[in-house]
């Protein structure tokens, strides 16, 4: 049901030296720091030829990214994305198949504008997994 792979989210300390990383370091395009206050997260994103890698790192008191960092004071993978065709659709697939979808279990507008939900890691190898319809 999944389809591409559109993102992966990577929680970073320090997203200047974060960005530098992936810009100098390994010599790919990156956008400028995006604030997303709804979301908590100032991101950057690493566009390559295949998908995106997102450097988040928290804004606000309340950051859901917030205790990932003082788990991983380091940083660390985040999430994975997959796109799906018809959100709701996925949504009553998961919970067919027997996977917890975080929250209240219906469908928000993530930081794309676009439907996402989160899916329990636990559930998944230990990854959190985002499902954004396309
Ligand atoms: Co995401």
């Amino acid at each position: 049901m999944i389809g591409r792979l559109n993102h992966i989210a990577i929680v970073v300390p320090d997203l200047d030296a974060a960005t530098a990383l992936y810009r100098d370091t390994l010599g790919a395009q990156v956008s400028e720091p995006l604030r997303l206050d709804e979301h908590g997260v100032t991101t950057v994103f690493v566009d390559l030829a295949n998908t995106r890698i997102e450097l988040l790192h928290p804004l606000g008191a309340n950051s859901p990214v917030a205790r990932f960092l003082e788990k991983h004071p380091t940083g660390g993978m985040h999430h994975v994305c997959y796109e799906v065709e018809d959100i709701s659709e996925a949504k009553n697939q998961m919970i067919l198949n027997g996977a917890r979808v975080l929250g209240s279990g219906e469908p928000t507008i993530g930081a794309h504008g676009k439907p996402v939900l989160f899916l329990h890691p636990a559930d998944f190898c230990g990854t959190l997994i985002e499902l954004e319809q396309a």
